[in-house]
């Protein structure tokens, strides 16, 4: 069995960077990797990441989001996630569950309990080994996330959530301190406005760590 390792965190707290760096760090090493991200990671759920976060689908209600990220979910553990853990992989998924814990239930307003319950009839409540979540402020994330998305022309395909309030955002960052607060043996809480570098070191240690205690040799 491989080792399965979540990463969140609001709007741009720079979380893709880092697991593009972890990625490199991975190769170097010869460690077997698969990244992957949510919503999408297969070809039918980046067809619904597309519905997902276009700024055109503004009348998407919470519940729908719900369902929407389930359907992705269930398709990409099934074809991806499991059967790369059965390889023995590391499996580095940018946004899992908890990311629809902290945006549909914290700031979307669905009661926690339909969503963990969702959790557990489709998915039988997988969870990561670990989880690693970026926290910054929802200024210096917002402000970061709007300007990467105008420099690549993409405000409109994956902008839906950026319009959303910073009252809205500030929810989002509360739930994902609340939920890691309550699991304290999977998360792992990095600070997100340190430099590029320190993060990525900061990074490797802890899941050099996990991977020590799986029994990989690193
Ligand atoms: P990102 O991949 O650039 O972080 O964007 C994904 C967006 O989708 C982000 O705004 C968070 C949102 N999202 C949810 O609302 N619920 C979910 O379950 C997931 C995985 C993502």
């Amino acid at each position: 069995m491989g080792i399965f390792i979540s990463v969140e965190g609001i709007e741009g707290c720079g979380k893709t960077t880092q697991i593009k760096l972890l990625s490199s760090y991975f190769e170097k090493r010869k460690l077997p990797c698969r990244v992957t991200r949510e919503p999408g990671g297969t070809r039918v759920g980046e067809e619904i990441r597309r519905i997902f976060l276009h700024s055109d689908n503004r009348e998407i209600i919470p519940l729908t989001e719900l369902l929407l990220v389930t359907a992705s979910r269930v398709q990409h553990v099934n074809e991806i996630i499991i059967p790369a853990l059965d390889r023995n992989r590391i499996v580095v998924c940018d946004r899992f569950f908890d990311a629809t814990v902290a945006y549909q239930g914290y700031a979307g307003g669905i009661p926690l309990s339909l969503i963990y319950r969702c959790h557990e009839l489709f998915l039988n409540s997988i969870k990561p080994d670990l989880t690693i979540l970026f926290n910054c402020s929802v200024e210096a994330g917002l402000e970061r996330s709007r300007n990467r998305n105008k420099k690549m022309g993409i405000e409109k395909q994956e902008g839906r959530f950026e319009e959303k309030t910073l009252k809205f955002h500030e929810k989002v960052r509360r739930g994902y301190m609340d939920i890691a607060e309550k699991e304290q043996g999977r998360f792992r809480i990095i600070d997100a406005e340190k430099s590029i570098e320190s993060i990525h070191d900061e990074l490797c240690l802890i899941i050099t760590e996990k991977l020590k205690e799986k029994g990989y040799a690193v």
